[in-house]
């Protein structure tokens, strides 16, 4: 297995799903620390890793890192790519090269990636490759032009290559399609809006995402969508396009962005940021803050009873 964007997120949630399975891992993001990090998590769960520090967006690195793969383990059965960047801000503030980096890293990229494992697994008639679009490949939402115009060219390349696929038996094509993930994207992400960006609801986990990547490994399918609203909100934008559009620059601007004021910066479109890079986000309670609002809760409750009794 390859996986490119394996130091965070859904990636690296995904390598260690993989890894608790004992599979052949082989773990590309830029980070080479974090990278190391994720490699002896592996190791320690069972598989055998090697990790290879990559700027997908640099020509050549994807050949070489295939190369890198099959020089380690033979052959590449599945490739899953998950690495991308975001950012924040109305389209005519953003600055040009960091709408076109985002472009390139999660349009042109997964393209890049998506022709060295496609030219491998069609020599051999066999492979699948994973790619990861979103929700907004289907549906668009203002402050995120680099991100949409990304993940909507990503869709129609991936059903492009699914009808290609026809003719090479034993090759697949999967998408999935998350919408919201508690990763560190949001913050991760460039930001020229001065308010830092978070997941709207419902959340889902990126252990949840990494689940369905590993089903596509073993089943796949042509596209599997991660969110209990994707279908609502696609059939909004289609059907009733002028509704939708009166109501989502309001929704983004309450559910879609914090209160916390941020600084313009470039986030990790053009380097990484190892301090930021994790499993989580942060935006769902983890068990010790779960176990903390319940006991919380329930001793308030507990309080407010004696007191009426008394
Ligand atoms: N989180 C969500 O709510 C959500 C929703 C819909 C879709 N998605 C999609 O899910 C995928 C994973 O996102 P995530 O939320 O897990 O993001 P994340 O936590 O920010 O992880 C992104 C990964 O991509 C790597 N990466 C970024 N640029 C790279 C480059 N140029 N070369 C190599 N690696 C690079 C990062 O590592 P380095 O920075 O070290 O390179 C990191 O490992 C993305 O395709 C994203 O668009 C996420």
């Amino acid at each position: 297995m390859v996986i490119t964007g394996a130091s965070s997120g859904i990636g690296r949630a995904a390598a260690r799903e993989f890894a608790g399975r004992g599979d052949r891992l082989v773990l590309a993001a830029r980070c080479p620390a974090t990278l190391a990090q994720v490699r002896d998590e592996c190791r320690a769960a069972g598989a055998a890793v090697l990790a290879v520090p990559v700027d997908v967006t640099t020509p050549g690195a994807v050949a070489e890192l295939a190369d890198a793969a099959v020089a380690e383990f033979g052959d590449i059965d599945v490739w899953v790519h998950t690495a991308a960047v975001m950012a924040y801000g109305r389209f005519d503030e953003l600055p040009a090269p960091v709408f076109e980096q985002v472009v390139r890293t999660d349009l042109l990229a997964a393209a890049e990636v998506a022709r060295v494992a496609l030219r491998r697994f069609r020599a051999v008639s066999a492979g699948t490759l994973i790619l990861t679009g979103s929700v907004l490949g289907h549906i668009t939402a203002p402050y995120m032009s680099g991100y949409a115009a990304a993940k909507w060219g990503l869709q129609g390349l991936a059903r492009t290559l699914q009808q290609e696929a026809r003719e090479t038996p034993g090759v697949r094509i999967c998408l999935i399609n998350p919408g919201s993930v508690d990763t560190p994207i949001y913050r991760q992400a460039a930001n020229y809006l001065g308010r830092v960006g978070r997941p709207p609801p419902p959340i889902a986990t990126a252990r949840r995402a990494a689940r369905a990547i590993v089903h596509c490994a073993d089943h796949p399918r042509r596209e599997v969508s991660i969110g209990r609203l994707n279908v609502v909100m696609r059939f909004g934008f289609t059907v009733l396009p002028g509704l939708y559009d009166v109501l989502v620059g309001p929704l983004m601007r309450l559910a879609g962005l914090s209160n916390q004021p941020v600084a313009s910066h470039d986030g990790t479109v053009f380097a990484p940021n190892p301090d930021g890079e994790a499993v989580r986000g942060g935006w769902l309670p983890g068990l010790p803050q779960l176990v903390r609002a319940v006991s919380g809760a329930t001793a308030t409750a507990g309080s407010a009873v004696l007191r009426r009794l008394r």
